[in-house]
C-alpha cells in the first residue's frame, strides 16, 4: 500500500493494517454496511471493509493523487466502491441525499497536525456545530425568566480534527457507528473540553483507546493519538465508555492479549 508520494502538509500519515483490523474488529463490522471514509489517503479502511465482504463503500480525499492510489489498491473490489476526490469536509459534489447521515460505518483517520492546521473558510466552519459558540460576553439578561440569552456565533477558525469528528459523525446515519483516530489533544486539552462535553451529550461512547506513540512511526510521526469509538445516539441512562490506554501494539498482527482483552470487553458491553 501507499504507492504514491507521502504529502506531510496534507497530514498523510497512514494507517498500518494492524490498527485498522483492530478497528473494524472492535466495532463488530457487518458485510452489509454501508461504509464511508472522508479522509481515505490511499484507502486502507476502504479496502478492509472490502476484504470483509463489504459492497457498498465510497472515500473521499482532497489529494488527487492519493485517490488514484486508492483506485490501484482497491482495483479487484471494482464495482463495490466508489471515490471522490475532493474536500471531505464539503457535501459530495454529483452525489446529493448521499452526503449526510447515510452510512451505517464513517471509518478512518483524519488529517490533523498537532493543533496547528486551522480551517478559516467561513462557509466551511457554518457547516458544523463545532465551529459555534455562545457569545458570553453580548449575553442578554432575561431576569423575569432568571436567565440570559446568548448569541450564537461562528468561530474564527477551527482546528481541522475536530471539523473533522462532527463531519464523520454527520455522515453515520441515526444509530449508526463512528470509528476515528484523533490526536490525543481532543481528550485532553482544557480549550477543546466543549468538544468532549458535546461528544457526552449527545452520543454513546463506547470506547476511547490510547495508542502508544511509536504506532505511526513507520510513516514518519510519533503524535500521541487515540481510538474513539461512538454510536451515533443519546446515551443510555447510566452509560460509561471503555477507556483504555495500549502499552504496545505489534504492527506485525501478532497475538496481542492486550487488544484481545480490549476488543472482548466492547463486545461484552
Ligand atoms: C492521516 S491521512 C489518513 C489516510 C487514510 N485514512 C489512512 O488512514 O491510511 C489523512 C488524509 O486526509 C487527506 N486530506 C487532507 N485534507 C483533506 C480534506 N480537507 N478533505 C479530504 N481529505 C483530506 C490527506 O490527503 C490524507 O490522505
Amino acid at each position: 500500500m501507499g504507492n504514491h508520494n507521502q504529502k506531510r502538509h496534507l497530514s498523510q500519515f497512514f494507517t498500518p493494517r494492524a490498527v485498522v483490523e483492530f478497528m473494524f474488529d472492535l466495532v463488530v463490522f457487518d458485510p452489509l454496511w454501508k461504509v464511508m471514509d472522508p479522509a481515505c489517503g490511499d484507502g486502507a479502511f476502504l479496502r478492509e471493509a472490502l476484504r470483509r465482504g463489504a459492497s457498498a463503500v465510497a472515500g473521499v480525499d482532497i489529494d488527487p493523487e492519493a485517490i488514484e492510489a486508492a483506485q490501484e489498491n482497491l482495483q479487484e473490489f471494482e464495482g463495490r466502491f466508489r471515490t471522490f476526490c475532493q474536500d471531505g469536509l464539503m457535501e459530495i459534489a454529483g452525489d446529493s441525499g448521499f452526503w449526510k447521515e447515510h452510512y451505517d460505518l464513517v471509518i478512518g483517520n483524519p488529517p490533523f497536525a498537532s493543533s496547528k492546521w486551522r480551517v478559516r473558510d467561513k462557509d466551511t466552519l457554518r457547516r458544523f456545530t463545532l465551529a459555534q459558540f455562545e457569545d458570553e460576553k453580548q449575553a442578554l439578561q432575561l431576569p423575569l425568566l432568571g436567565e440570559s440569552l446568548r448569541p450564537v456565533k461562528t468561530r474564527v477558525s477551527q482546528v481541522i480534527e475536530v471539523l473533522f469528528l462532527e463531519r464523520f459523525i454527520q455522515l453515520a446515519r441515526p444509530g449508526g457507528k463512528v470509528a476515528i483516530i484523533l490526536p490525543e489533544g481532543v481528550f485532553a486539552n482544557n480549550n477543546l473540553r466543549y468538544v468532549r462535553e458535546w461528544l457526552v451529550e449527545n452520543f454513546t461512547i463506547q470506547a476511547v483507546i490510547g495508542l502508544p506513540r511509536d504506532t505511526f512511526r513507520s510513516t514518519g510521526t510519533t503524535a500521541k493519538t487515540v481510538i474513539l469509538y461512538l454510536e451515533k445516539h443519546k446515551p443510555p441512562e447510566g452509560h460509561q465508555a471503555l477507556l483504555a490506554e495500549l502499552s504496545q501494539f505489534d504492527l506485525n498482527g501478532g497475538a496481542n492479549p492486550e487488544l484481545e482483552a480490549v476488543v472482548a470487553t466492547v463486545h461484552k458491553r
